[in-house]
């Protein structure tokens, strides 16, 4: 999300005259994007902005900015601790950026962090920043009222609202002419996108009807509204990407409730196994917490049960960070010490390590439709592309080229890569 936003952020500073500085040292303005949803993210933001000073010693002129969550939790606060910010500008505020680089050019500070309740900025095409010609992001909603206990997303991104669905499906057609092969729809829970008259299955089947050979992805969805007509509309396009990503958070229902995630590990269950139905094929991922308030070893043991179970293709593993604001900073104590959060943690990343690998090695033998990305990083002879199920597939190049569509049989894998050669 942050990535896509960074890409709106370069295209209204681009509007008002500004381009990317080649280097550091070249640079008038450092703009930091930032997440607030664990301290490490923020801990990592701080250093970066302490490392900085060096080269604001060396050109006086150096002014540093931070976007993003971080600037929406912390205000001018930010301002104070790290004193060598000039400025802090939250998700919503981004339109006002040409204005405050004017204020902050003659050695003023500035803090805008007003949250909005319509802000999508549909009519911005992003700047595509770092992107590869061929894969790009298209936010199509911002926001979240969930309130999960633990998470600061909601205070941070404001309420949910959704972007005009005629202004995506120009995005992604404007994309695909100019050679890209894949978009994902980014939003933090998809499902619940709502525009008018559009709801997020009929939207998925507007964009995967620009054209076949066009990849659509989406993320992220949560469990409680992941309905049968999405994945009808998936099973009907075979270009809509086999991949869903279903963050679970724990495995205990005791856990869930205290999250306030408002669906049972047997509603979890029974979404995955309706995946499963209509979609054979699919690859599925999750996010989890460890060390939530409260936990027992036999909530723990239960996560790791549902980890057994569900054999997920990947999942992004996280201790529990307790987030000032939240209903669980108010309400529960943060009691599972570190050391046991980590213990807890550590397992659960060796048993999806292990079951990863064991995913992979059944890939073996099969062959694969693979959007070819770009060279691999370990050799220049070898390129490296996805499936639709989102594996990373590394194969000699021969006569590939990246921006294509090309079989790839797996020979052999790791735990994170599958490996394999060219058969068309
Ligand atoms: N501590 C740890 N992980 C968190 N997440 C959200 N808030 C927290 C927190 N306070 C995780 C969830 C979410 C992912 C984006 O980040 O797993 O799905
Ligand atoms: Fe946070 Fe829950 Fe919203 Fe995801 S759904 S962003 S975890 S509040």
């Amino acid at each position: 999300m942050n990535f896509a936003d960074s890409e709106v952020v370069g295209s209204i500073l681009a509007q008002a005259g500004y381009s990317l500085a080649p280097t550091l040292d070249e640079a008038g303005f450092v703009l930091i994007n930032t997440c607030a949803i664990r301290d490490n993210a923020e801990q990592r933001v701080r250093h970066r902005v302490r490392e900085l000073r060096a080269a604001q010693q060396r050109r006086h002129n150096l002014r540093i900015g931070i976007l993003g969550c971080m600037a929406e939790r912390l205000q001018s606060r930010l301002m104070e601790e790290e004193d060598n910010i000039s400025f802090v500008c939250g998700p919503d505020a981004y339109r006002r950026l040409p204005d405050i680089l004017q204020q902050v050019r003659h050695g003023q500070k500035a803090s805008e962090v007003e949250l909005s309740t319509t802000e999508t900025y549909a009519d911005i095409e992003p700047v595509r920043l770092a992107s590869n010609g061929i894969s790009a992001y298209i936010s199509i909603m911002r926001g979240c009222q969930n309130y999960c206990a633990y998470c600061v997303v909601p205070y941070t991104r404001g309420r949910e609202r959704s972007r005009d669905p005629k202004t995506i499906v120009e995005e992604a057609r404007h994309l695909f002419d100019r050679g890209y092969r894949e978009v994902t729809l980014l939003g933090q829970n998809v499902n619940s996108y709502q525009c008018d008259h559009t709801d997020f299955p009929e939207l998925m089947d507007a964009v995967a009807a620009i054209d076949p050979a066009l990849r659509v992805r989406f993320a992220t969805s949560h469990p409680k509204d992941l309905s049968d007509r999405l994945l009808e509309v998936m099973a009907s396009h075979p270009n809509i990407c086999r991949c869903i990503h279903l963050p679970v958070q724990s495995g205990s229902n005791r856990m869930l409730k205290l999250m306030n995630r408002r669906y049972t590990v047997e509603w979890y269950l029974d979404r995955i196994e309706a995946i499963r139905r209509h979609l054979p094929d699919c690859s599925i991922t999750t996010d989890v917490i460890a060390g939530f308030s409260t936990e027992t070893e036999e909530d723990h043991q239960a996560t790791l049960d549902l980890f057994r179970h569900v054999r997920y293709d990947y999942a992004y593993m996280f201790k529990y960070s307790l987030r000032e604001g939240t209903y669980a900073w108010k309400h529960l104590p943060d009691d599972i010490a570190d050391q046991e959060k980590t213990r807890r943690l550590n397992e659960i990343i060796a048993l999806q390590g292990q079951i990863a690998l064991e995913n992979n090695q059944q890939e073996i033998g099969r062959e694969y439709e693979v959007l070819v990305e770009g060279e691999s990083h370990r050799s220049k002879e070898r390129l490296f592309g996805r499936n639709s199920q989102n594996k990373v597939i590394v194969f000699d190049r021969q006569d590939a080229r990246p921006g294509t569509y090309r079989k790839v049989l797996v020979e052999t894998c790791t735990a994170a890569t599958l490996l394999g050669r060219l058969t068309d």
